[in-house]
C-alpha cells in the first residue's frame, strides 16, 4: 500500500511537471517537446501542431480511426498504440507522413490489406501481439522496410499462401512466426506454408493430399512433414505412379489393385511408412522379396485381399531387419483366403506366433473356405498341427496291416514252393540247389 501511494505521488508529480495545456485532461497525458504520451484517453482538445511522436497506451476504444489522429497531428512521424481492446483499425483516407506505425498488444483480428495505402513514407510497421489469424494475400507493403508480425494467432488450417507472398527481407521476424492452435500448433509458419504448397502442387491425380502433422526429428532437430495421401475408393487398378515428395502415409482401401511391384521399383514409394491396401485384389507378396519397403515399413495393412500364401522366410528375414521393429510395426492380414495345408500352414503359424506383437488382427487370419474341409474359416493361429497334417486314420492303418499280411503270406508260399522244388530236384539229379552251394 505504501509503495503504491509513493508510486502514485511520484507519477502525478512527473505528470504535472510536464503539463503544458489545460488541466482537466492532464491526468491522461504527458507532453515532452514534440512527443506526446497518453494513457487511457486521448482528450478532445487542440494540440500543438508540432507533435511528431504520439504514444497511446491502454485506450479503451474498440475502433482506432487513424483519420482522427492524422487530422489532429499533421506532422506525426511515429505513432505507437499499445494495450487493451482495440479490435479494428480504420486506415487514413488522406496521405500521412507517418514513418513508424506500431499497433501492439491490441485485439486486432483482421487488418485491411490497404492499411498502408496512404502511408507514403512508411518504413516500419509492427503488428506484434495481436490476434491476427492471417494477412491478406495482397497485403500492401508500399515503401515498408521492416514488418514485425510475431506473437499473433496465425491459423494454419487455412490457406497459407499469404505467408509465401511475404517479402522475407521485409518481415524481420518471419522465422519466428508459429502456427496457433490446431493443426501444427507451435510449429514454424514458413516451412509449413511451403510444405502445404508443395503437397498441393504435387498431389496425385484424383486423390486427397494433406499434411497430417509435422514432427521434429529428435536426433537432428530437423522438421519432418508427415504427408498423407488418400486414394481410397478411387477405382484404381494399380498403385499410383506418383506421390508428393516424401509421402509417408498412403490410403488405398477399396480399390482393385493386384500388383505390389511398384512398391519395390518406384522411387516415389521410398519414404512411405504406412500403406493401407484393405479390400483390394492382392494375390501375393512375392514381388516384394528383397525390397526396401519390407525392411522399412511401419504399417502394412492387407485385410480383405486374395492372399493364399506368403513368402514366409522372406518376410521373416525382412522383419528381422526392419528399422521400425518391434514397437512401431503393425501388420494386418485378416480376411484373406489363406491356404491351410501341411506344407504352408505350420511355417505360417510359426511366423504368426513369432510376430504376434506386430500382427494386429490375428483372430481374423483364417483358413479359406473349402467345401467339406473341417478347417474352413478357422483362425489359423488356433489350428493344431494334426488338424492340418492328416496322419493315416485307424481304418487305413488296418488296411496297411492287411496289405502287409498278404505280402508276407505270398512270401511264405513262395519259399515253401521253392523248398519243395529244390528237394525234388536234389532227389532226381543229386545236385544241391545253387543257393546252398553259395552258403559257407
Ligand atoms: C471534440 O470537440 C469538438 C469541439 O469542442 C467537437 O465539435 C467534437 O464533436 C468533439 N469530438 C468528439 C469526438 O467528442
Ligand atoms: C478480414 O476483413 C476482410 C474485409 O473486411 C474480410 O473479407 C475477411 O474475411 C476478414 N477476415 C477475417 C479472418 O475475419
Ligand atoms: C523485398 O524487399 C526489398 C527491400 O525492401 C526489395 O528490395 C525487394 O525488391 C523486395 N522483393 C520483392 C520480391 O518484392
Ligand atoms: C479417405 O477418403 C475416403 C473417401 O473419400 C474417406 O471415406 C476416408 O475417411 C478417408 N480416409 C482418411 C484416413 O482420411
Amino acid at each position: 500500500m505504501i509503495m503504491c501511494a509513493v508510486y502514485r505521488f511520484i507519477f502525478l508529480e512527473v505528470l504535472y511537471a510536464n503539463l503544458v495545456w489545460s488541466r482537466p485532461s492532464a491526468e491522461y497525458c504527458i507532453f515532452d517537446k514534440d512527443k506526446l504520451k497518453c494513457h487511457e484517453h486521448l482528450p478532445n482538445i487542440s494540440y500543438p501542431s508540432d507533435v511528431t511522436v504520439l504514444e497511446l497506451s491502454d485506450l479503451n476504444w474498440e475502433t482506432l480511426d487513424l483519420n482522427a489522429i492524422v487530422e489532429k497531428f499533421p506532422k506525426l512521424q511515429r505513432l505507437v498504440v499499445v494495450g487493451r481492446n482495440i479490435v479494428r483499425v480504420i486506415p487514413p483516407e488522406k496521405k500521412t507522413s507517418i514513418k513508424v506505425l506500431e499497433l501492439k498488444r491490441l485485439m486486432l483480428t483482421n487488418i485491411s490489406s490497404t492499411l498502408l495505402r496512404n502511408f507514403a513514407s512508411i518504413e516500419v510497421l509492427s503488428l506484434e501481439n495481436n490476434k491476427l489469424q492471417a494477412l491478406d494475400n495482397d497485403f500492401y507493403l508500399g515503401s515498408l522496410q521492416k514488418l514485425y508480425l510475431n506473437h499473433n494467432k496465425w491459423k494454419c488450417s487455412r490457406d497459407l499462401e499469404w505467408v509465401l507472398n511475404l517479402n522475407g527481407s521485409v518481415v524481420e521476424d518471419l522465422d519466428q512466426l508459429t502456427c496457433h492452435g490446431n493443426p501444427y500448433s507451435g510449429k514454424p509458419l514458413l516451412p509449413i506454408a511451403q510444405y502445404l504448397k508443395d503437397i498441393k502442387d504435387q498431389c496425385t491425380e484424383k486423390c486427397d493430399c494433406s499434411l497430417a502433422h509435422v514432427v521434429r526429428d529428435p536426433k537432428t532437430d530437423l522438421l519432418e512433414p508427415i504427408i498423407m495421401v488418400n486414394c481410397s475408393e478411387r477405382a484404381l487398378t494399380e498403385l499410383p505412379a506418383t506421390l508428393p515428395r516424401g509421402t509417408k502415409i498412403l490410403h488405398l482401401e477399396d480399390n482393385s489393385i493386384e500388383n505390389l511391384k511398384p512398391l519395390k521399383t518406384n522411387a516415389a514409394y521410398r519414404d512411405l511408412l504406412d500403406l493401407y491396401l484393405d479390400n483390394n485384389l492382392v494375390g501375393g507378396m512375392g514381388a516384394l522379396e528383397g525390397s526396401h519397403w519390407l525392411t522399412h515399413f511401419r504399417v502394412f495393412s492387407l485385410k480383405g485381399n486374395k492372399l493364399a500364401e506368403l513368402p514366409v522366410y522372406a518376410l521373416d528375414n525382412a522383419l528381422e531387419k526392419n528399422s521400425n521393429m518391434p514397437g512401431a510395426v503393425r501388420i494386418y492380414l485378416g480376411g484373406n483366403p489363406w491356404r491351410c495345408n501341411c506344407v504352408f500352414t505350420p511355417v505360417f503359424q510359426e511366423t504368426l506366433q513369432k510376430y504376434s506383437a506386430q500382427i494386429k488382427d490375428m483372430d481374423d487370419i483364417k483358413c479359406a473356405y473349402v467345401e467339406g474341409d473341417e478347417n474352413s474359416l478357422l483362425p489359423i493361429a488356433d489350428l493344431s498341427r494334426s488338424s492340418v497334417c492328416k496322419f493315416p486314420t485307424e481304418y487305413s492303418v488296418q488296411e496297411a496291416l492287411d496289405l502287409l499280411n498278404a505280402v508276407l503270406a505270398c512270401l511264405i508260399i513262395f519259399i515253401l514252393g521253392k523248398l519243395a522244388y529244390d528237394y525234388y530236384h536234389f532227389k532226381r539229379t543229386g545236385r544241391l540247389p545253387w543257393i546252398v552251394t553259395k552258403m559257407p
